[in-house]
């Protein structure tokens, strides 16, 4: 199948395609979905419910890979943090205060219904379909764990210099649960794992080295340790000029490029052969028309001759018009 192919370091054209949130609010029956559910954590927790908008992407567009629906934030929930997502808002979390309230012990109950998900997936999705697993990176899941929502993480940046032994604790502590919750997934059929690490771009060099390129390091390390050859996709958004250390020192197999960091830049920086996955600004699919064929073909133009996964800069909007979904698709699949 294409998308392992190219995680094997095989280029393979056309190149195989995915998108971030490509289960979402864009699809009509993803809403439906949901509102049987009757919440979006409700539907992360409710393994047929799940597979289903797994499915419906890959039903509707024919992707090159399947990625597990559920939530960044259900590991800390299943450690025992609160979580809820309030309509329109995004996650609130109360803010961790005390690492001690935290039971990793129990976390593998609580997720059991996402792992069976993935049992679930292995055996309905399409033969040539991919099946992508994952987690948080855990610099991102200790944002929103220790300032409670999005929106710039002033509490978690300003622990960073003032207590740092307090977030490493807690990044280490994420990096553990994320080997046992990855591993737990990988034995139940997924394909390879993908670490998203959408905030690691808030931290300056030493604290991305500390929080985010260790962390990696240590998940890749333990999850090698336990399942041989296994694949893995790293995140590090907007991580400027730390990409190279990361490609070099996190021991993903892949690297996930966000919109503004060019490929050509990103090969500059990365050792050679790195295999990429991204980076089309996820704006261009809301926009469609010229604006989107040209920027395909560009991007097209650039990985041709190179092991590359073609995916979005970041996760796909709820604005986008189907149809744009159906073009991209349609012109990747015509790449000359
Ligand atoms: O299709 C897929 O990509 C798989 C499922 C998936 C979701 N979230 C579903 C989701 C994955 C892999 C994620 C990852 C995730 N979750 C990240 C990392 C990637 C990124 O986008 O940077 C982050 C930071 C989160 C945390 C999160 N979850 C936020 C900030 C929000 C609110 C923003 C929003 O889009 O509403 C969510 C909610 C969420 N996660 C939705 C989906 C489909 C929307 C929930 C709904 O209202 O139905």
């Amino acid at each position: 199948m294409k998308f392992r192919e190219v995680l094997g370091g095989r280029e393979v054209w056309p190149p195989p395609l995915w998108l971030m949130r490509q289960a979402g609010r864009y699809l009509p029956e993803y809403r439906a979905t949901r509102a049987k559910a009757g919440d979006f954590i409700s539907l992360c927790l409710n393994p047929a419910l799940a597979e289903e908008v797994t499915l419906q992407p890959i039903r509707k567009f024919g992707f090159d890979a399947a990625i597990l629906f559920s939530d960044i934030l259900i590991l800390p929930m299943a450690m025992g943090q609160g979580l809820r997502f309030a309509e329109g808002e995004g996650p609130r979390l109360p803010p961790l205060e005390d690492l001690s309230l935290l039971q990793p012990g129990k976390a593998a109950g609580v997720y059991a219904p996402v792992i069976e998900t993935v049992s679930r997936l292995s055996a309905s999705l399409p033969k040539q379909t991919g099946l992508i697993g994952f987690a948080g990176g855990p610099a991102t899941v200790a944002c929103y764990m220790l300032d409670g929502q999005g929106g710039g993480f002033p509490r978690t940046r300003q622990l960073a210099y003032e207590r740092p032994d307090f977030v490493r604790v807690l990044v280490d502590m994420l990096a553990e649960a994320s080997i046992e919750y990855l591993s737990a997934q990988v034995e139940a059929g997924a394909h390879c794992v993908m670490l998203f690490e959408s905030w690691a771009g808030l931290f300056p060099p030493e604290q991305f080295r500390e929080l985010v390129i260790r962390p990696a390091r240590r998940i890749c390390d333990g999850l090698r340790a336990l399942h041989p050859g296994l694949k893995m996709i790293g995140f590090p958004r907007l991580a400027g000029l730390m990409l190279g250390e990361y490609a070099r020192e996190s021991g993903v197999d892949v690297v996930a490029l966000d919109s503004v960091t060019g490929l050509a830049e990103a090969r500059a920086a990365c050792p050679p052969g790195t295999i990429f996955q991204g980076n089309l600004d996820p704006l261009l699919l809301k926009l469609g028309g010229e604006a989107l064929d040209e920027a395909v073909e560009a991007l097209l133009a650039q990985v041709k001759g190179h092991p590359h996964i073609l995916n979005l800069g970041h996760g796909i909007t709820p604005d986008v018009p189907e149809a744009h979904v159906a073009r991209l698709v349609e012109k990747v699949r015509a790449a000359r």
